[in-house]
């Protein structure tokens, strides 16, 4: 039995992570920041006084690193609070680790990719075209220049699964906008049923990306991969568990395709109520980050390791999940 100590367990990632550990019957242990959780304990990983006095209490073989700020737009806004959470924390932990020997996993980005020239291996060079990407790769080097000898630096890109309330990930963000943009249109029908200058309502749209090619990976799937390498690292002694890995599902999709898809498991038909946008909609390039065109990773160092890196179809999960509302957690 693994002892395992989760940050950002309230998250998206970090809560399927502390339950793949848990459900493998491993001992667990999870913080939030802002979220009560009668399971998890607060704590603020940009106080170091905090996380020094969290290790002094806790034993644990292994951390997985899931806190940080993980909305371009946001570090783009404040780029000095992404700087302590995304840059010092991960290299604080890392120097914590080493003192007491714990096998650390930093969840890092394919935006640490410029997106030109894909797919990436691992020694690919990185080269971040936005604030988020630049702060999660200067995360990286700091756990490598760290001394930490033993680690995992695991590149995923963007993520789908259930979550807590609409708007967690930006792929059910684009859900949340079909609905209520769907939700705006009946209301108008409604109010001008009788009237007869139905014909010139102004019902709104949904604009859909399509010049970002992305790969949507889901939580569970990154949470199994996480909890296998540890186990094979830390359980079985793998020595060569170590270093940067990259995992991915394998199936190209834009945000159009994605709100495509959301149409069809709605059952509301999508011709020229989503809208094809390209290039990326960079209304303000204050407020608005830059985004990489295709930051396909590949997967060959995780298969090398014997790692199952099988992933579950995107369509089928939601095709599944839409109907029976199963995407959000009560
Ligand atoms: N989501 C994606 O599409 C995606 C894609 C690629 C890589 N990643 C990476 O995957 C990891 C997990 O992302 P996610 O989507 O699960 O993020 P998330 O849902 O936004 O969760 C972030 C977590 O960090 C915690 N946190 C925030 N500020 C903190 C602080 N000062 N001290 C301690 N904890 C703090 C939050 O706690 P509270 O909520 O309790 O405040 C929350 O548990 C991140 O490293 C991210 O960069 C994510």
């Amino acid at each position: 039995m693994l002892k395992v100590y989760v940050t950002g367990a309230s998250g998206l990632l970090g809560r399927q992570v502390y339950n793949q550990f848990k459900q493998n019957g491993h001992s667990v242990l999870g913080t939030s920041f802002s979220r009560q959780n009668k399971d998890l304990v607060k704590i603020d990983l940009t106080d170091n006084e905090q996380v020094v006095k969290f290790f002094d209490g806790h034993e644990f073989d292994v951390l997985v690193h899931c806190a940080a700020e993980r909305r371009p737009d946001v570090v783009l806004k404040d780029p000095k609070s992404a700087e302590k959470l995304n840059e010092k924390a991960p290299g604080m932990l890392a120097k914590l680790c080493s003192k007491k020997n714990i096998f650390m996993v930093y969840v890092s980005t394919d935006y640490v990719f410029d997106g030109k020239n894909p797919p990436y291996h691992i020694d690919a060079s990185a080269n971040p075209i936005n604030e988020y990407g630049v702060s999660k790769l200067n995360g990286e080097n700091a756990v490598i220049s760290s001394g930490l000898a033993n680690y995992l630096i695991i590149r995923i890109p963007i993520l789908y699964g259930e979550i807590a309330f609409f708007g967690e990930s930006s792929v059910d963000t684009l859900l949340k906008n079909i609905l209520s943009a769907n939700n705006h249109n009946k209301d108008l029908l409604i109010k001008h049923q009788n009237s007869s200058e139905s014909n010139q309502i102004n019902f709104k749209k949904v604009e859909g990306d399509l010049f970002q090619v992305r790969f949507p990976t889901l939580t569970t799937d990154v949470a199994r991969v996480i909890c296998e390498a540890c186990t094979k690292r830390v359980l079985h002694n793998q020595l060569n568990i170590n270093g940067i890995a990259h995992f991915s599902a394998k199936d190209p999709m834009t945000k159009y395709d994605m709100c495509k898809l959301f149409c069809e498991a709605l059952d509301i038909p999508s011709d020229g109520f989503i809208i094809p946008v390209k290039p990326y909609p960079q209304a303000n390039k204050e407020s608005v980050a830059n985004r990489p065109e295709n930051c396909e990773l590949s997967v060959e160092t995780l298969e090398s390791w014997g790692i199952d890196t099988s992933y579950q179809n995107f369509d089928n999960w939601w095709l599944s999940a839409i109907p029976k509302n199963s995407f959000i957690s009560n």
